[in-house]
């Protein structure tokens, strides 16, 4: 159903650092890329308080002046760190009786209660399985975060039509519908999510509280060095030393956390049949020099996930477009969702 007779979508990715956006259009079922843009945020974008929800109203709309944005049809993401995400199985059952079934099994899975979190599923039914069990993605948000976050669209003029969280977000923009199972890493500042994929479907979702943030902090700290030549360093530098060995602890430490949890995603995967692909990178943390060859022993590809291949742009803008395209990721998802 159109309720604004508009092909044009904002997606709008609200991070700890920076909110993100990207204005796609759709036409004859192909989209393209009418402006993005990105401003750097110095403070916790989730908090509750008034004054901070018209913060970043106030930064949200400065953006859309700068970055010419037309619509005010939104798709925003929620953060990984405040939704609870569960994968469940139930019997085949009708739309009718599911509803009532997942309220029920809500309760199980859910640590907060009903009365104060916002619901929402989608059914997956695998045409192969011979189970003839549904697939269901559970995700509950508290509803008091909700309503802020549609207060900081009303505020900033734009009409959300849909929240989501970030992994589906990042499906709809990194992976095609091919049959293979991927985990997509989304490092942002204070946050890294890992997201198994198998069949267009998230399977498992686990997020970290670790970030480019905690580098950049261990090197000013080691090095006794400002923050703003700490992160400097770590653009640099990143995990480029030939030798493994000499790259220092303060950069590799996260990573290396992000590796082991990556590892035990892939063995628990791995242990009931099934063959992970490939590691596919978001967010702008995964620009740290050398990221990708650092996970590169795991045998099996490893890439810089492209938001762009699905999508028209105009070539005059590759060059720097291909330059924050990773970071663009979620909000380029969420626009695709119209
Ligand atoms: N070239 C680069 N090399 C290494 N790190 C980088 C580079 N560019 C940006 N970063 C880091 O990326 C992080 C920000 O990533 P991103 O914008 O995806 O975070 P966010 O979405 O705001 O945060 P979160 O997802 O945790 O809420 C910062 O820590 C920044 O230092
Ligand atoms: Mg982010």
């Amino acid at each position: 159903m159109f309720f604004f007779g508009s092909n044009r979508t904002l997606g709008v990715d609200i991070g700890t650092s920076s909110i993100k956006v990207a204005q796609l259009k759709k036409e004859a079922g192909k989209f393209s890329l009418e402006t993005y843009g990105a401003v750097n945020v110095a403070f916790d974008t989730s908090s509750k308080g008034f004054d901070a929800i018209a913060e970043t109203a106030d930064i949200l709309k400065k953006l859309l002046e700068r970055t010419k944005v037309t619509t005010k049809k939104v798709v925003a993401s929620l953060p990984n760190s405040i939704v609870f995400v569960s994968m469940i199985e139930i019997p085949e059952m009708s739309d009718k009786e599911l509803k009532d079934s997942i309220q029920w099994e809500a309760r199980r899975y859910v640590p907060l209660p009903l009365e104060e979190v916002t619901l929402s599923w989608s059914v997956y039914r695998d045409p192969e399985s011979a189970s003839h069990k549904l697939k269901v993605l559970l995700t509950a948000v508290p509803t008091a975060v909700v309503e802020n976050y549609l207060k900081t669209f009303k505020l900033a003029g734009l009409r959300a039509m849909a929240l989501e969280i970030e992994a589906l977000a990042l499906i709809r923009s990194l992976v095609d519908s091919s049959k293979d199972a991927f985990i997509i890493i989304d490092m942002g500042a204070r946050n890294t999510s890992l997201n198994l994929v198998d069949k267009g479907f998230l399977r498992l979702s686990r997020n970290l509280s670790i970030g480019g943030e905690n580098i950049t902090t261990n090197i000013a700290q080691g090095l006794k060095v400002s923050l703003g030549r700490a992160e400097q360093f770590k653009k640099d530098l990143g995990l480029t030393d030939q030798l493994k060995d000499q790259i220092p602890h303060s950069i590799k430490g996260p990573i290396e956390t992000v590796k082991n949890e990556t590892a035990q995603l892939i063995n628990i995967y791995e242990s009931s049949g099934g063959k992970i692909q490939e590691i596919v990178f978001a967010g702008s943390g995964s620009r740290l020099p050398g990221l990708l060859n650092f996970f590169s022993d795991f045998g099996m590809k490893v890439s810089l996930g492209d938001p762009l291949r699905f999508i028209n742009y105009d070539p005059r803008v590759k060059a720097n477009l291909s330059r924050v395209s990773s970071s663009l990721s979620i909000a380029i998802g969420l626009a695709m969702r119209a």
